[in-house]
This record gives structure tokens, C-alpha cells and sequence, in this order.
């Protein structure tokens, strides 16, 4: 009888041990799930004047990486008149570390008709979106009549956060 619950309290001991480990791992799994604001500065989008190609630069830092990474871009609209900025599509960003990645889709419009801007930027593998309103993008026709002579530049605050981390569907 006494061996018997001795045994039973060691196999009951012996499966506390054995359940640690699962607990313990799952505020790793929480910190994963939330990689915090990426803080933007210093953001500046611009087509040239009477060119078709539009310059990008910002820095990033990330609570995941506290270094300041410069990012930029120099891309074609394909038409000097676009009253759309150029679209920064995956790889065609530079940063001065290979942790951060960006893309910049501004879908094109007419002056009338504008949209929003969808502004992505990956640091170590996780995205973060910012929507950029339509009104922080400006459109300039400089010559009624001249299609050609427009400018076009964001036109919004110059720091921001990007505290919305869309889960990947692929
Ligand atoms: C990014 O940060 C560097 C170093 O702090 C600074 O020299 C540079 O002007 C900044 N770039 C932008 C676009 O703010
Ligand atoms: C930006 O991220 C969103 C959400 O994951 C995605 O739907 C969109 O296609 C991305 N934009 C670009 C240009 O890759």
C-alpha cells in the first residue's frame, strides 16, 4: 500500500517537471506577435520637376533593431506629368542594412481622383504597414494646359509610426 502512493506522487512530480518547459516558452511566441511602432523620420517623397523619376528617403529605427537604417529610392513614373508618385515595388528600395526592406504603392489617379498611398516596411522579416492619406500627397498643376508640368510630393508630417503589423495570408 505505501509503495503504491509513493508511486503515485512521483509520477505525479515527474509530470510537473515535464510540463515546465511548455509555459516558459510562450512570452517568446508573445514578443514575436508584437514587434512595436518602426519610427520613421525624416520622410521625403518627391517627383522632380518636369521629370518623370521621384526621389524617396527616410530613416527607420525598430525596438527589434535600434540602429538608424537610411532607406531611399529613385524610380520612374513613367510619364513627367504623373500626378502619382512612382511605385516602390519589393527590392527596388535601398537601405544601408540588409534588415529592412520597403515598398511604396501610390495607385495612380486622376488630379481630381486621388488615393491613398500604402507605405510597407519590413525590419527583420516583419512588415509593418502605414496607410498615407491621400491629402498628405500633393499634386501641383504648375501651367493650366500643360499636362506635362505637374509636381507631386508628400507633403505630410515628416515622423510618423507605423504601428500596424498586417498578418502575411501567403
Ligand atoms: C538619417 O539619419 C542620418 C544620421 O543620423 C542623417 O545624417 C540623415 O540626414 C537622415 N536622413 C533623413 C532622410 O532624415
Ligand atoms: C503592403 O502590405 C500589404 C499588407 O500585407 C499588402 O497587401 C500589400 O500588397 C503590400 N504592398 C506592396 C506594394 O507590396
Amino acid at each position: 500500500m505505501k509503495s503504491t502512493i509513493f508511486s503515485f506522487t512521483t509520477t505525479v512530480l515527474a509530470g510537473l517537471c515535464a510540463a515546465t518547459p511548455v509555459p516558459a516558452a510562450a512570452p517568446q511566441a508573445d514578443t514575436a506577435a508584437t514587434p512595436g511602432p518602426y519610427h520613421i523620420s525624416g520622410f521625403f517623397a518627391s517627383k522632380a520637376h518636369l521629370s518623370s523619376y521621384c526621389r524617396f528617403e527616410f530613416n527607420v529605427t525598430a525596438p527589434s533593431f535600434p540602429d538608424v537604417v537610411s532607406c531611399s529610392a529613385y524610380l520612374d513614373t513613367g510619364f513627367s506629368g504623373a500626378t502619382w508618385l512612382a511605385y516602390v515595388y519589393e527590392g527596388a528600395g535601398n537601405c544601408n542594412s540588409d534588415a529592412v526592406t520597403w515598398t511604396f504603392w501610390h495607385p495612380r489617379g486622376a488630379e481630381t481622383d486621388r488615393n491613398d498611398a500604402v507605405f510597407n516596411v519590413t525590419v527583420e522579416g516583419v512588415k509593418g504597414r502605414y496607410v498615407v492619406p491621400k491629402g498628405d500627397i500633393v499634386v501641383v498643376l504648375n501651367e493650366e494646359g500643360n499636362p506635362f508640368d505637374n509636381d507631386v510630393y508628400y507633403g505630410g508630417p515628416k515622423e510618423f509610426d507605423i504601428a500596424e503589423f498586417p498578418a502575411d495570408e501567403e
